[in-house]
């Protein structure tokens, strides 16, 4: 990374020498360092030039450290800021997070976990910038919702319960906009201003699920060298969007019914519960009453969520939504700066003929991958069935009635092979969500570099 593009990292602390300490490791993290001494001296270099973000003392002259945390939000919103804590009170560290504060550290810094922390705060802002970069540009994240009838129910309800501090359960296969769902009902509803927080329950290892939602206290379990808060009181003042809720284990189900009934977290190791108020959303792929049915998901804490279902329905049945959503993508990817594309009548009908496993998220990456390979302005039915058709005729000569678990498993070792490993195109060329390719990838222990190699006994 050549000098201008490395992101700058403010360093604030009264103490000249932790100050200059600080400076040389965060240069030596690979950031440009920039120091202050105090408030004043840390706002004028946040407005000299772009601070991408702050380590800041808690006890600073004249104004304290959350003081000078609001004002840093209020001006800098995108800036992330971590505070650095003496003696760190709870209180403090709460009211640092809350005004906005993405983590802290307690004093003495341990230098390999604020490395690590300043890793994921950029990543985050990175995130963050994009997101807003994104709602700039106008409609796009907002949920296309056609003209059917099923959608129309959907959309009904959600403006109902939307405003409400009721649960919200999204149901519906894969790719069919449950996340947006919950990002809409998020921003409609009383909660807007507070944070959206996302927990993909199925993608945290079962063993850090609990101490991932409700958080530890310093020397709660051996490696607990620090309190961290949970994402459950992190989410505080806004929504807390569950998703893949199936995959929550059973240990932590019963937590999460104890936090639903009781609106209070107690953090693993401590004494005292925190009161936490938020909005929850619920999403899952997995049919719950069958769940439950099964044993593998608690029928109280179902019933406690259950209050809303929004159903999403599949695309293959609401096929007269395919024209709106084509046309929002072919939108999407114009202001992209790709340039204008059309599919001629034939090509949506042989859109409409497709049955969609993937749901929208398919459609999306095909529409995507039509425009990039379109030689003219207009994409014609052959373009699109020779898209569709490839897949399928491939293996049809070979197609034999085996186990559908094998035959998923020959699917994900090509297209791994086929995009050199890279999961998320992968994914996308199954028709699948990434995370769920990373189960699977699991599920059928497959190995990644055998599967590019072309080595692996199913290549
Ligand atoms: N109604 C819609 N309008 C516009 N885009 C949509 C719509 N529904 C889905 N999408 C797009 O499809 C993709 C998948 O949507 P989303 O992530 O919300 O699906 P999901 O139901 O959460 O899937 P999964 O169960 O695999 O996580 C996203 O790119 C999303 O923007
Ligand atoms: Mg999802």
């Amino acid at each position: 990374m050549t000098e201008p593009d490395r992101p700058i990292v403010l360093v604030v602390d009264d103490e000249e020498t932790l100050r200059r300490v600080l400076g040389r490791e965060v240069a030596r993290m690979g950031y440009r360092a920039r120091l202050a001494a105090d408030g004043d001296q840390a706002l004028a270099a946040l407005g000299k030039e772009e601070v991408a973000a702050v380590l800041l003392d808690l006890k600073l002259p004249k104004r304290d450290g959350i003081a000078v945390l609001k004002e840093i939000k209020a001006g800098w919103p995108l800036v992330e800021v971590i505070m650095m804590t003496g003696h760190g009170s709870v209180e403090t560290a709460v009211e640092a997070l809350r005004a906005g504060a993405y983590d802290y550290q307690q004093k003495p810094c341990h230098l390999d976990e604020l490395e690590q922390l300043l890793a994921k705060a950029l990543e985050r802002r990175g995130l963050a910038e994009r997101a807003r970069a994104l709602s700039e540009r106008g409609d796009e994240g907002a949920i296309e919702w056609g003209g059917s009838d099923a959608m129309a129910r959907v959309r009904h309800d959600l403006e109902k319960v939307a405003p409400t501090d009721v649960p919200v359960l999204v149901l519906g296969e894969t790719g069919t906009g449950k996340e947006l769902v919950a990002r809409e009902l998020h921003a409609r509803s009383a909660f807007a201003r507070g944070p959206f927080v996302a927990v993909n329950c199925g993608a945290i290892a079962p063993s850090l699920v609990a101490s991932t939602l409700f958080g530890h206290e310093k020397g709660a379990f051996t490696g607990a060298d620090q309190r961290r808060l949970g994402l459950v009181e992190v989410a505080h003042g806004g929504t807390l969007f569950l998703d893949e809720l199936g995959d929550l284990p059973l240990d932590v189900q019963v937590q999460l019914l104890r936090f639903l009934q009781a609106g209070e977290v107690l953090r693993l190791g401590a004494t005292a519960p925190v009161q936490v108020a938020v909005r929850v959303v619920a999403a899952t792929n997995v049919d719950l009453d069958a769940a439950v049915a099964a044993g593998e998901f608690r029928e109280d804490l179902l019933y406690r969520l259950d209050t809303i279902r929004l159903v999403l329905p599949p695309l293959r049945a609401r096929k007269g939504d395919i024209r709106s959503l084509v046309a929002r993508f072919l939108d999407e990817l114009e202001r992209k700066g790709r340039p204008r594309r059309s599919l001629s009548e034939g090509a949506l009908r042989a859109l409409e003929a497709h049955a969609w496993p993937g749901n929208v998220r398919e459609l999306r990456a095909v529409v995507e991958r039509l425009c990039l390979l379109a030689d003219a302005p207009t994409i014609e039915a052959p373009d699109v069935e020779a898209r569709l058709q490839r897949g399928k005729r491939k293996g049809e000569g070979a197609l034999e009635v085996m186990p559908l678990r094998d035959m998923e498993e020959i699917l994900i070792v090509k297209a791994l092979r086929r995009f050199q490993g890279n999961k998320p195109e992968a994914a996308d060329a199954l028709g699948i969500a990434l995370k769920t390719l990373y189960n699977k990838i699991k599920a059928y222990d497959i190995d990644v570099d055998a599967a590019v190699a072309g080595t692996h006994r199913l290549a």
